[in-house]
């Protein structure tokens, strides 16, 4: 089969296609040998060999795998960093190597979803497929109906507007609220900047879904694959045929 280098690195495994692009132009990727620049580049997966320094690229088994993300883990797959654990430790046990789609914060839990497919992942990030994450959060002080309203109808932040899909008020703890809220875009520290230029900062934070899949009871650090219905559900949300 003839396919782009950049699709190739792609079903590899090794990133998503914008992040294969960069690794080609950075003339870190070789072809039987040589560097390759260009991401079009067109390569014959019979017999081409593609590598990256010593490690030659063979095209992996598609995974598609939900994880408990507990707070105090770095969404990264680097080592520990600073003494801070990572979730490469608590997905050790699978052989693919999948890239988280979207990233939770250290101090934040729940959902993330990790895979080789790189278009699934891009299209999970790009705001235009809309795709809904869905947060839980307890925000400090009692949030009113009144501020609630405000808030849905968007919030200036210094990186532009950021409007939740949905927001609602779902009880008091204490003298906190606890909410949920969804946005379909992924800046960082979205829903901690979006409360705490209203006034409320987030004391704790947990994304309970992404689109249709959902958190459900998945114990705190374990994983599991997507189910064939989860994973039909997910893409077609995505607008895949
Ligand atoms: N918004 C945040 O502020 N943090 C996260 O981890 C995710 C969304």
């Amino acid at each position: 089969m003839i396919i782009r280098l950049n699709r190739y690195l792609s079903i590899c495994g090794v990133s998503s296609r914008r992040k294969a692009d960069r690794l080609i132009e950075d003339g870190r990727v070789r072809v039987n040998g040589v560097i390759v620049r260009e991401p079009g580049y067109r390569v014959d997966t019979d017999k081409d060999r593609v590598s990256i320094g010593r490690r030659v690229l063979k095209p992996q088994k598609k995974r598609y795998v939900i994880l408990n993300k507990p707070r105090l883990y770095l969404t990264s797959l680097g080592d520990e960093r600073d003494g801070k654990r990572s979730i490469r430790e608590l997905i050790r046990d699978i052989p693919e190597r999948v890239y988280p789609a979207g990233r939770l914060d250290y101090d934040a839990e729940g959902l993330l979803m990790l895979t080789n497919d790189g278009e699934v992942a891009n299209r999970i990030l790009h705001p235009r497929y809309k795709l809904p994450k869905v947060y839980l959060t307890l925000v400090k002080g009692a949030l009113s109906s009144d501020v609630l309203e405000k808030g849905a109808f968007g919030i200036k932040l210094e990186d532009g507007l950021a409007r939740p899909d949905w927001i609602k008020i779902l009880g008091k703890k204490n003298d906190n609220t606890v909410l949920e809220i969804a946005f379909h875009e992924g800046r960082k520290h979205l829903v901690k900047r979006f409360f705490k230029s209203m006034g409320y900062p987030v004391l704790r934070l947990k994304r309970v879904a992404i689109g249709p899949i959902r958190l459900g009871n998945l114990p705190r650090g374990k994983w599991r694959d997507l189910t064939p219905e989860e994973l039909e559900a997910l893409k077609r949300s995505l607008g895949f045929k």
